[in-house]
């Protein structure tokens, strides 16, 4: 297992990283946070079909799981999908001692940590990534869902008990998925370390990289992250270097 530590004041927790973790959730959780009521896992439509079955399994029926699935893509992190799920959580009474599982990329972990942030007031979540992208959204707590005048303007900084990273997960995903996710290790080497950007330079196929690797690369890649919101949760300062990028990347998007 690669483990990095994730130390913000509000919070500390692990990003978990292993091949099959899915399989685990249930046992995971009972090591990462206290005893829980119930469960709601969250997910869309493409990610459903191939892991919610294992998730679900894991709890091996020790309490009540839930399940939501949002339809895919960015559309999704919006105030009608914020209510369905909502009224999900509330249909389920779910109480403070539940605990929500974003189990998909960066759409469901903003949404569901969203929900998670503002259902009575705030419960607990853990994120299971499964993009590349995610391992970048999944960590650091910003939670959002988009406004029609502009994206991410609604959320809040809630962190996850624990990010438990199936890298299995990753080998179903699209090749524009590998390369939308693969720039954003990139920009965690663009700024700030030079020889893990060289490295990343020699890997020539990505959706090809043995497990080994990935896992490796997902580890550095996050530890980079994990340094920057460890000294500025709240992007007061040095955090703001994780939007390198962003603001022409979002204005290209919106063209
Ligand atoms: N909170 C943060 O700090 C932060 C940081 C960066 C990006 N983001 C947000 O992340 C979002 C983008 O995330 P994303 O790129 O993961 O997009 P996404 O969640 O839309 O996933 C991309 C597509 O891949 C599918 N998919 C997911 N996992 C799969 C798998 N294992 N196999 C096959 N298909 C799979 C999804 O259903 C979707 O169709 C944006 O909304 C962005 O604002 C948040």
């Amino acid at each position: 297992m690669n483990r990095v530590q994730v130390a913000t004041k509000s919070k500390v927790y692990d990003v978990c990283i292993k091949a099959g973790l899915r399989h685990l959730i249930g046992d995971a959780v009972k090591k990462v946070t206290e005893p829980v009521s119930s469960v709601l896992v969250i997910t869309d439509t493409d990610v459903a079909p191939l892991y919610l079955d294992d998730v679900v399994l894991s709890f091996k029926n020790e309490y009540p799981v839930y399940t939501e699935v949002i339809q895919s893509g960015e559309a999704s992190k919006s105030f009608s999908v914020y209510e369905q799920v909502m009224t999900k959580a509330l249909e389920s009474s779910l109480d403070r001692k539940s605990l929500i599982i974003a189990l998909g990329g960066g759409v469901v972990g903003d949404l569901a940590g969203f929900v998670a942030a503002t259902y009575m007031r705030g419960i607990r979540f853990i994120q299971v990534p499964t993009t590349l992208l995610a391992h970048d959204s999944s960590v650091g707590g910003k939670v959002a869902i988009n406004h029609p005048l502009g994206k991410n303007m609604v959320g809040s900084f809630h962190q996850p008990e624990s990010v438990l990273y199936d890298t299995e997960m990753l080998y179903s995903l699209p090749v524009k998925e590998w390369r939308s996710g693969f720039a954003e290790v990139m920009k965690h080497g663009f700024i700030r370390d030079l020889s893990f950007l060289n490295w990343l330079q020699e890997i020539k196929v990505i959706e090809e990289m043995p497990i080994e690797q990935l896992n490796t690369l997902l580890e550095k890649s996050i530890s980079i992250k994990a340094e920057i919101v460890t000294v500025d949760e709240k992007e007061s300062g040095i955090r703001a270097h994780l939007n390198f990028g962003h603001t022409l990347g979002h204005a290209i998007e919106s063209d």
